[in-house]
């Protein structure tokens, strides 16, 4: 693995150093948005790992092994912290990257059960999130933690991620595959909804269609932007002035990622290829 871009961290270089983010897809675009909303003077490297989405299926193992190698290239691209917009990634790696990464500030996701618990009348709350995502113990600890008194129904949408990335996140499949999976939940009196996938707000239409104006629908990106700037803060990390860019990498086809980031942020934007080469990420020059 090349380290030529590696920039070590210190107080004066790293304020000005992106903050990289992953996800399977185009999913962690939901919380990008947020994050570009919550600060906006920031570069951030997104990296979609399209070669191997989606991500759900596979299992806490194999999505370990890409997101630490994923987590390996933001690093060699110089991040000076790591967010990880991607539930089943983080379930799967987000104690092992801090662990590969000590020193570097890493944010992972779980499904927010914890304000859905919290908010719910009926006491029936309902979660998407993937398979990996379910398996993992960040979930498991989440729900022993904070939904001990309130009835967690859980679905994987399996299917969804797949129509997100194909630009059909509001199209008649996956209101069928959504419609499967809340149906049943409302007939037990769901009262929430935790999105527990980040692909899963680009069908908010589609959701909020099938269960209707009453129910709440929670999406924690804003919480996440929180989160970053918070620690962006305390490690003296924040960048000071000027408008953030946003660079786009992907491990699938660029032209495609292009298209998606124009349908679901309005946005014209340069998408660059990058490959998988033994576990690790490459790059167009590593590639010769
Ligand atoms: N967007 C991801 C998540 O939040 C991954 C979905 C997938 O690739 O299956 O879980």
């Amino acid at each position: 693995m090349a380290a030529l871009f590696y920039l070590p961290m210190n107080s004066s270089t790293a304020p000005k150093r992106p903050i990289g983010a992953f996800d399977s897809g185009v999913g962690g675009l939901s919380v990008l948005r947020a994050l570009r909303a919550q600060l906006p003077t920031e570069d951030i490297l997104y990296f979609a790992d399209q070669a191997h989405v989606p991500y759900g299926p596979r299992g806490l193992n194999e999505v370990r092994g890409f997101s630490e190698a994923i987590a390996r290239y933001l690093v060699a691209q110089g991040a000076k912290l790591i967010v990880i917009p991607c539930n089943t990634a983080s379930a799967a790696a987000l104690h092992s990257i801090r662990q590969l990464y000590p020193k570097l500030p890493i944010v992972g996701m779980e499904p927010a059960v914890k304000p859905a618990a919290e908010h719910t009348e009926s006491g029936v709350v309902g979660v998407l999130a993937t398979e990996t995502t379910f398996e993992g113990e960040l979930y498991a600890s989440v729900v022993e933690r904070f939904a001990q008194d309130v009835t967690v129904l859980q679905s994987a949408c399996r299917g969804l991620v797949a129509e997100i990335e194909a630009g059909r996140a509001n199209g008649p499949e996956a209101r069928r595959i959504l419609s499967e999976a809340l149906e049943p939940m409302l007939a037990q009196g769901m009262d929430t909804v935790v999105l527990g996938c980040t692909h899963y707000p680009f069908a908010f239409d589609t959701i909020r269609e099938i269960v209707g104006p009453q129910v709440r629908l929670v999406d924690p990106a804003p919480a996440i932007a929180r989160r970053v700037q918070s620690l962006l803060a305390e490690g003296g990390l924040a960048a000071q002035g000027g408008a953030g860019r946003t660079r786009y990498v992907t491990s699938g086809d660029p032209a495609t990622m292009q298209l998606r980031v124009r349908e679901l942020l309005g946005e014209d934007a340069m998408v660059e290829g990058v490959s998988w080469l033994n576990g690790e990420v490459i790059t167009a020059d590593e590639r010769g």
